[in-house]
């Protein structure tokens, strides 16, 4: 069954957030290759391949239901950037929480509107964006251990190196 008009804007929304996330993740990821932290900025190019994912969920629950996805005006211009990792990683984790409470009020217009066929979408959304935020939270917790340890940096920034590419494709 067809979303109505206002369910149909509400998801191109959200399609717009994950397209902004991934821009938000590829700046990031800049900000730490400057910083010569090239396994953080590759763990961070990996999150904005997978925001990209999360946009075609979006898109092709859109068409699934014959509604039509539109990607809306995009910017980055409100990050503020710093090639300090714990606030390049605070900044992740702020981002973060802001697409939770979006995929939130997602749920509850849809719940609103009795719309429970986009309910396994947005459980999958809302258990994703659990993990997304705290998979962020301990590398911030892990980078607050390390402090002024450079080795112990450059370990994390190692280990974070190790993220495999699972490409864009939902
Ligand atoms: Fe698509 Fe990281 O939220």
């Amino acid at each position: 069954m067809k979303l109505n008009d206002e369910l149909e804007a509400q998801f191109n929304d959200q399609i717009t957030l994950e397209f902004e996330s991934s821009l938000v993740y590829r700046q990031l990821a800049i900000e730490m290759d400057m910083a010569d932290l090239p396994g953080m900025a590759s763990w961070l190019r990996r999150q904005a391949d997978e925001e990209i994912v999360h946009a075609n969920k979006f898109i092709d629950h859109l068409n699934a239901r014959g509604n039509h996805p539109r990607i809306g005006d995009i910017s980055t211009g409100k990050l503020s950037v710093s090639q300090d990792p714990v606030k390049v990683f605070t900044a992740a984790l702020e981002h973060e929480q802001r697409v939770s409470e979006s995929v939130r009020e997602l749920y509850r217009a849809c719940a609103k509107a009795d719309d429970i066929d986009s309910n396994p979408l947005l459980n999958w959304f809302l258990a994703e964006q659990i993990e997304e935020e705290a998979t962020v939270d301990e590398i911030l917790g892990r980078l607050e251990h390390t402090g002024d340890d450079g080795p112990g940096l450059l370990r994390l920034d190692d280990e974070l190196a190790g993220r495999p590419n699972t490409g864009t494709e939902a």
